[in-house]
């Protein structure tokens, strides 16, 4: 394939990959947005295997074979629930290709630059390999952290704002040496250590995050991610992976921020790590006697209220209650009472969790509301509904300033007349604290899987 061809595929690529992001930010046009990410893809993928740079097709194609079918089986083998552990891997995949890219381009003896082009290629190089091992370790340690091999809980070592700070004045000072000696011919120590030290830095930096402040986690990485994907495209020449590494990694930063936002944090207290430790004291005990509701009555409750708040979390993507909730949904509106969705924005486990779930059971848009759209209606609401939520129901988030999750707003269903939280057991959630929203005098726990109790409460409706 021509120069000019493979320039303009690119181009085209590029575009589509835009018009994917602009897709995906509504849920309406996220389908279409897909569609154009894989076509994007598939031109970018097709451009760059007939394309000039390439001279060993037999080793290309298997480790295309290789690497599709690897993709394949866990795409297809992967519970929607396992999702963000799977994003999370493949991140560290994309941050592994950017150092073994950086090792292979430093080897290359076939490459012959003088003078700043040099110095240029190494900094790249250098800052690659960086990124890349960051990203690599970090995320090894979020899919460990999301998947619960690793505990959630943060690991705050003494001194560890200094041991970071030492860690990247270190690799700072390498950067000096590896570019003296790169000049000359060798370099490979001072880059080896450096790849140490950088992975030492990505594992630090993840453990030490709470398990409430995962999701800013998660987006940070895939943000990282796109940056170490466009240190790749400057190492190896290729303008799409600059593009489109700078436009995941600028995407990914703005998430983080809105993940941040959403959860009070200041972005720089979650990256240095040690929140959710409860560094002034305990936090307080949960008392108080707990009121279980039967199918039946929280199908009488619904029948007489007005005003009906759903409010799903992590435990609707484990049963897989969306349809059920849907076709509760349908029913009651169909008898003329207002049913919204209060959609939390680190409901779930990854960003937008619960939208998705609802669109795959086509529960109309126009009832889904943020957080911020319907927090202040809670006193006119007369039945909430939590779907396996728990931290993001949490009143200790705003009353509690040793919760690890204080400050974090929450939906304040309490304030409605009643809510009923559907849960298999009194467990906490995945910040691991005790919620007093359960044992409130207008709280009823309706126990058991979220889907079948939901089934129950249907076939209760129509009676
Ligand atoms: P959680 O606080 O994790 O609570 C989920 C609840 O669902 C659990 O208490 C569990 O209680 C219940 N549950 C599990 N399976 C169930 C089933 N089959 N039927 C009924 N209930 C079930 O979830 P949340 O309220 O959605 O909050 C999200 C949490 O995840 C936040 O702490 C957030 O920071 C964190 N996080 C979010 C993200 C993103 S980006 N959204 C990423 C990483 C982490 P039982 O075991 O008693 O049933």
């Amino acid at each position: 394939m021509s120069q000019g061809l493979v320039t303009m595929s690119y181009i085209a690529a590029t575009i589509l990959f835009i018009l994917s992001l602009g897709g995906l930010s509504n849920q309406e046009t996220a389908r279409r947005g897909n569609y154009f990410g894989m076509a994007g893809m598939a031109i970018a993928i097709i451009a760059t295997v007939f394309s000039d740079s390439v001279n060993s097709y037999v080793i290309l194609i298997m480790a295309l074979l290789i690497g599709g079918f690897i993709g394949t089986k866990a795409a297809l083998k992967v519970e929607m629930t396992q999702m963000p552990e799977l994003v999370a891997i493949m991140h560290s995949l994309v941050g592994m290709a950017a150092v073994l890219v950086g090792y292979a381009n430093f080897m290359d003896a076939s490459l012959t630059l003088t003078g700043v082009e040099k110095t240029i290629h190494e900094v790249e190089i250098y800052i690659g390999i960086l990124i890349g091992a960051v990203t690599f370790s970090g995320s090894v340690i979020a899919f460990g952290k999301l998947s619960g091999r690793i505990d959630g809980k943060p690991l705050t070592l003494p001194g560890r704002h200094l041991f970071n700070l030492g860690l990247l004045i270190m690799a700072i000072w390498l950067g000096k040496v590896f570019l003296g000696q790169a000049e000359t011919g060798g370099g490979t120590f001072p880059l080896l250590v450096m790849t140490l030290i950088a992975f030492a830095f990505g594992v630090h930096m993840v453990m030490a995050i709470g398990g409430a402040d995962m999701p800013v986690v998660v987006s940070m990485l895939n943000s990282y991610s796109g940056w170490a994907a466009a240190a790749t495209g400057f190492m190896l020449s290729n303008d799409l992976l600059i593009v489109t590494g700078a436009l995941v990694g600028s995407s990914g930063a703005i998430l983080s921020y809105i993940m941040c936002r959403a959860m009070n944090r200041h972005f720089l207290s979650v990256i240095a790590g040690g929140f959710g430790t409860g560094a002034n004291g305990p936090a307080a005990e949960v008392t108080g006697d707990v009121i279980a509701i039967s199918a039946d009555e929280t199908a009488k409750l619904l029948l007489d209220s007005k005003n009906i708040m759903i409010i799903p979390g992590y435990g609707m993507a484990v049963a897989q209650a969306q349809h059920t909730v849907n076709e509760i949904t349908k029913l009651l509106r169909s008898q003329g009472k207002t049913v919204r969705f209060g959609i939390h924005p680190v409901a779930g486990r990854m960003p937008g969790h619960m939208n998705v779930l609802l669109a795959e059971a086509k529960v109309p848009y126009d009832i889904v509301f943020e957080m911020d759209e319907v927090n202040e209606d809670f006193p006119k609401v007369d039945v909430s509904i939590v779907i396996g939520a728990n931290d993001i129901v949490n009143p200790s988030a705003l009353d509690d300033p040793n919760s690890p999750i204080a400050g974090m707003p929450v939906l304040e269903c309490w304030k409605g007349e009643t809510t009923i939280v559907l849960k298999r057991s009194m467990a906490s959630g995945y910040a691991g604290v005790g919620n007093p929203l359960f044992v409130l005098e207008n709280t009823r726990m309706l126990f058991g899987d979220a889907d079948k109790t939901l089934q129950e409460v249907l076939k209760a409706l129509k009676m």
